[in-house]
């Protein structure tokens, strides 16, 4: 089955090109999915965590599920407000990223920050790129990218928080995929027992 795609906006908001307005709305589609990516992954790790610092970690999450959601729904409304229908559906989403799956299982908590340093540092680069994207087409759009970057922020600190070391280095550091982001932070975890 061909992808859905969504169609070029015949309606935006006033004052806006229907162009920019299908533009913007393309690349909040990237965001959505991302987002949308984001909090499912979230709640795998809430679900498969393991070892000493489970209940900090399990707990930990599900705020962020429920704040990185309501990004999503942010951002999909958005879009249908500059005139473009959002695609919300777990296929389109797979069709469409660019990034694989989060690719780890049961493991434990210190590995799974490891990993998920990683996934924040993927959203919030990209979530960047989109409010310099925006910033002369939308800013209503780039205001909201803003709001979402700052808590996106903060979530990936309380993640990073329990990475560092005294001397301010993260375990995670240069690592380019996930189990290997992993396997660093849980050696170094298990080095400063
Ligand atoms: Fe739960």
């Amino acid at each position: 089955m061909a992808p859905k795609k969504s169609a070029a906006a015949k309606f935006t908001v006033p004052g806006m090109s229907t162009s920019d307005g299908t533009e913007v709305a393309t690349l909040l589609q990237d965001r959505l999915n991302a987002l949308t990516d984001l909090h499912l992954t979230l709640k795998h790790i809430h679900w498969n965590v393991v070892g000493p610092h489970f209940i900090a970690v399990h707990e930990m999450l599900d705020p962020q599920v429920d704040a990185v959601r309501a990004m999503a729904d942010d951002t999909a409304e958005r879009m249908a407000t500059l005139g473009v229908a959002p695609m919300g559906t777990p296929g389109a989403l797979v069709q469409a990223r660019t990034w694989d799956d989060y690719d780890i299982g049961r493991a434990g908590a210190i590995e799974h920050l490891g990993a998920l340093d990683l996934v924040y540092a993927g959203v919030i680069e990209s979530h960047r790129k989109a409010i310099d994207a925006t910033e002369e087409t939308d800013p209503v759009t780039q205001d909201m990218l803003i709001a979402q970057s700052g808590q996106l922020e903060l979530f990936h600190w309380f993640v990073r928080a329990h990475l560092e070391s005294s001397g301010g280095e993260l375990s995670t550091a240069g690592a380019t995929q996930e189990t290997v982001a992993a396997q660093k932070a849980g050696g170094a975890a298990k080095r400063t027992k």
